[in-house]
């Protein structure tokens, strides 16, 4: 929900930490501010609004802050107090002294705040992050021990955090600290960097360690020591990090958006080529411990996830079900977490996400390792902390998506259940071998596909241009592709802020059609199979409302020119297959409405990247 950086090492620390920052500018960009110690003095420099604020506040200090060799960075997503200058971080105790930065919610500090209060600390913001600078700070004057400090006052705190401290005493020494909450640990030649997620360090340095919850790092710019909560010393397991600096750039696209859109076929190849060696050989799913007799002694699955990693679980329960014939459920992870689950050791539970970060998902995985599922993970992120946590794990490789939209990671996921529910089906014995390689072969070739798509994108361009003054949309699918149409509609909302809503077709008479008139458009995904007629004829009943009527088609039927207003083509593809092929012009649409309307498509109001709140 926020980003969080610390640098310490010979260099002029302010450009690394604003550098940081707009690296994961995606994780939350309604405020921001740094700490530094210069001259052994702590200053702080916060601003509202997008980052270029803090940037701009910044030109006007480079005498006092050139020489600052040590600092901390934040970058808000707000939940404890509006996105003021005030409630921005860093934050500090009653004597400014010590400062700290932190990514996460701190669930009980009602309660520490008033017994703070009580003690006389005197608070300046609405936020939960202060009462841990003041806890902090208490310790540290019993301890004179900045790292001792960390350590007893993050025993008394409840919820999510990952830390950056400093202390005005120690001009040269950082310490952080997580607990449910990333943390990654840049290290360079003589310096070192904390950071929320890899986009913050990976132009300085590919090695890095992860922290474990309770592990407390303290770095100076010689050395670094580890301990964890019971102040026993660690050995540090630095790792080399698989990504690429190229990632972060947006090689002459417009947004990040539009990018990693085009990158989709490219993904959809790279996922194959790691798991699908040929048509006729199994699938190869190399971190999936699913054994014939656990997959025998299954009762159920369970797919867990949000947002676009939920419509992408449906997709994945269709396919298990049909290739597999397992029951499979599907449910929103902020749901599934509150109610008596009926998970066992014969339930198979699936976490779905993107960032591996999601806190919903990741308590409902530990609930669900708690009762003895088997828990499998399909991530873009095996570092992730969800990643950790899976007795399975099915990465997706989609590179790093840095726009908030999740477009790529999506493709990536149903590739990856594609691939899934067809391991399963090779293991399970339940499809004969005919029908696993004619959908192999038809996966295989699905890039071009995409591609033929992207190189038609005229047409939807010219829908959106058409329809970016609408204030509702309505997307109507059945089967496999009522997913496509809640992720559609979810695209368009997340950047375009236009009220669209995916029903089952067949639920329109049921009360939504009540909403159409002229002012309404309603875009049907019409694509070849058993649902087809009985789209049609949802169409025809909205037409007759006089809805404005798009179809997303791969039928070449002339009698469709009579019925829709719109037409959008798509390549002919087996239906089962339909959801990737389906996907890519809703992609293209919300993108092109949302930037003709001059939306922030990279960066929607109110939204971050990886929600790793409640
Ligand atoms: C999708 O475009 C959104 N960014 C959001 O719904 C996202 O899918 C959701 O927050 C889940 O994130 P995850 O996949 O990282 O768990």
């Amino acid at each position: 929900m926020c980003g969080i950086v610390g640098y310490i090492g010979s260099k002029s620390v302010v450009g690394i930490l604003t550098e940081g920052l707009r690296k994961l500018e995606y994780r939350g960009y309604d405020s921001s501010g740094i700490a530094i110690n210069a001259d052994n003095e702590i200053k702080i420099y916060k601003a509202e609004g997008k980052l270029q604020n803090l940037v701009d506040l910044l030109q006007g200090h480079v005498k006092e802050t050139q020489s600052a060799k040590a600092g901390i960075g934040h970058i808000r997503w707000a939940t404890h107090g509006a996105p003021t200058e005030v409630n921005a971080h860093p934050h500090t105790c009653s004597c400014g002294k010590l400062v700290i930065v932190h990514n996460g919610i701190i669930e009980n500090f009602k309660e520490l705040k008033e017994d703070l209060i009580k003690q006389g600390c005197v608070f300046r913001s609405q936020t939960d992050t202060e009462t841990v600078a003041h806890l902090i700070a208490q310790e540290y004057n019993k301890t004179k021990d900045l790292t001792q400090a960390v350590r007893l006052a993050t025993k008394k705190i409840q919820g999510a955090y990952a830390l950056g401290v400093m202390h005005q005493d120690f001009p040269n020494v950082l310490v952080a600290t997580k607990r449910n909450a990333p943390l990654l640990i840049g290290v360079g030649e003589g310096e070192f960097f904390i950071a929320s997620d890899v986009p913050a360090i990976i132009e300085h340095t590919k090695k890095a360690l992860y922290l474990n919850d309770d592990e407390i790092i303290t770095l100076t710019n010689e050395k670094m020591t580890l301990i964890d909560g019971d102040n026993k010393e660690l050995n540090p397991k630095i790792e080399i990090l698989p990504w690429e600096p190229v990632a972060l750039s947006k090689m002459g696209f417009k947004h990040f958006m539009l990018k990693e859109i085009h990158e989709q076929p490219d993904v959809i190849r790279n996922i194959l080529s790691g798991k699908l060696y040929n048509t006729d050989e199994p699938i190869s799913l190399k971190e999936v411990q699913l054994t014939k007799e656990t997959l025998k002694n299954l009762n159920r699955i369970q797919i867990i996830a949000c947002g676009t990693s939920m419509h992408a679980a449906m997709v994945g329960k269709y396919l298990i079900e049909d290739f597999c014939g397992i029951a499979v459920d599907v449910e929103a992870s902020s749901e599934y977490i509150y109610r008596k689950t009926v998970t066992d050791k014969n339930t198979l539970v699936i976490g779905v996400s993107q960032s591996g970060e999601t806190a919903d998902t990741i308590t409902a995985i530990k609930q669900s390792k708690a009762k003895g599922s088997h828990v499998l993970i399909i991530t873009n992120r095996p570092d992730s902390t969800m990643a950790r946590e899976a007795d399975s794990l099915v990465p997706i490789n989609a590179g790093i998506e840095v726009s908030v939209a999740a477009t790529k990671s999506y493709i990536a996921q149903l590739i990856s259940f594609y691939l899934l529910a067809l391991y399963m089906a090779e293991v399970k014995g339940s499809l004969d071998n005919a029908t696993l390689t004619e959908i192999k072969k038809e996966l295989v070739v699905l890039p071009q596909k995409v591609e033929m798509i992207l190189a038609h994108k005229e047409q939807i361009q010219k829908c959106a241009k058409i329809f970016s003054t609408t204030k509702d949309f309505i997307y109507i699918a059945r089967g496999i592709n009522f997913a496509t149409a809640l992720e559609g509609a979810l695209k368009l909302k997340e950047i375009s802020y236009i009220n669209a809503t995916g029903y089952p077709a067949g639920e329109l008479k049921h009360g939504p059609i009540a909403m159409l008139d002229e002012t309404m458009p309603v875009l049907s995904i019409l694509m070849h199979g058993k649902v087809y007629e009985k789209i049609l004829s949802n169409a025809e009943e909205a037409k007759a409302r006089n809805a404005k009527m798009i179809a997303l088609t791969n039928s070449d039927d002339k009698k469709l020119e009579e019925l829709f207003d719109f037409i959008i083509k798509v390549p002919e593809v087996n239906e089962i297959l339909s959801p990737v092929i389906a996907m890519i012009p809703l992609q293209l649409l919300a993108y092109y409405i949302a930037e003709f309307l001059g939306k922030d498509v990279d960066q929607p109001r109110n939204l971050a990247k990886s929600v790793t709140v409640e």
